[in-house]
C-alpha cells in the first residue's frame, strides 16, 4: 500500500477522485498528508473536513525543503502525487523522492508544459495552436516543471466552438481516472525507470 502525500494548490478535485479510488478500493493506498503551497487553497479545506493531516507550506523561506522533509517523514509519506501544485518542487525533495513522485499535466506533454503552462494558459495555448486533440500525461517528476518520464497519456477531442474552459472540464474528467490509474501501478510495483523513460510491467 502507498502511503501518498498530494500536493495541493487549488480546488482539490484530483486529490478528491484519488480518495474515492482508494475508498472504492481501485487504488491500494492511503492520503497520510496533503500540502498546499497556500494556506486558502479550497483543498485543504476539504481534506480537513475527511480527517486528513494538511500542512501548508511556504515557498518564501530558506529551508522550504527541510520543512517538506520533515512533514514527509513525520507522517509516514513514501510516494508524492502533485495534484495541480503550482510550485517547482525544491530539488532536495524531488532526490528524496526520487521515482515516487507524479504529476499530473493537463495537456499531451510535451507539447504545452513548462513554466507558465498551467491551469487555463494550457488550454489557451493549445486552442491558440489549432490542434485537434489534447488530454491528459501523468508523469514522473524531476527537477524541471513538466519533464521526466511519461507514465500514462489520455486523449480527447478538440471541438470547433470550444473554449479554454469547455476544453479544461473535457481534460478533467480523463484527469481524474488517470491519476489514481497511475499511482495504482505504482502501488503495484509496475513502474520501471530505464534510460529516462517509464516502462509499464
Ligand atoms: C488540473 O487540471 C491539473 O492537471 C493541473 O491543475 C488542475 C488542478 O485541478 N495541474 P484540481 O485542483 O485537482 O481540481
Amino acid at each position: 500500500m502507498l502511503n501518498i502525500a498530494v500536493f495541493v494548490s487549488g480546488k482539490g478535485s484530483n486529490l478528491r477522485a484519488i480518495h474515492d479510488a482508494i475508498v472504492q478500493g481501485t487504488l491500494d493506498a492511503r492520503i497520510c498528508l496533503v500540502l498546499g503551497s497556500r494556506p486558502d487553497a479550497p483543498a485543504l479545506d476539504w481534506a480537513a473536513s475527511e480527517g486528513i493531516p494538511t500542512g501548508v507550506i511556504s515557498h518564501r523561506s530558506d529551508d522550504t525543503d527541510s520543512a517538506i522533509l520533515g512533514l514527509l517523514e513525520e507522517h509516514g509519506a513514501d510516494s508524492i502525487a502533485l495534484a495541480g501544485y503550482l510550485k517547482l518542487v525544491p530539488p532536495a525533495v524531488v532526490r528524496a523522492f526520487q521515482h515516487r513522485m507524479l504529476n499530473i499535466h493537463p495537456a499531451l506533454l510535451p507539447a504545452f508544459g513548462g513554466s507558465g503552462m498551467y491551469g487555463r494558459h494550457v488550454h489557451e495555448a493549445v486552442l491558440a495552436a489549432g490542434v485537434k486533440v489534447s488530454g491528459a500525461t501523468v508523469h514522473v517528476v524531476d527537477e524541471e516543471y513538466d519533464r521526466g518520464p511519461i507514465v500514462m497519456q489520455e486523449c480527447v477531442p478538440v471541438l470547433e466552438d470550444d473554449t479554454a474552459s469547455t476544453l479544461a472540464s473535457r481534460v478533467l474528467e480523463v484527469e481524474h481516472r488517470l491519476f489514481p490509474r497511475a499511482l495504482q501501478l505504482f502501488a503495484e510495483n509496475r513502474v520501471n525507470i530505464e534510460n529516462g523513460k517509464a516502462i509499464i510491467q
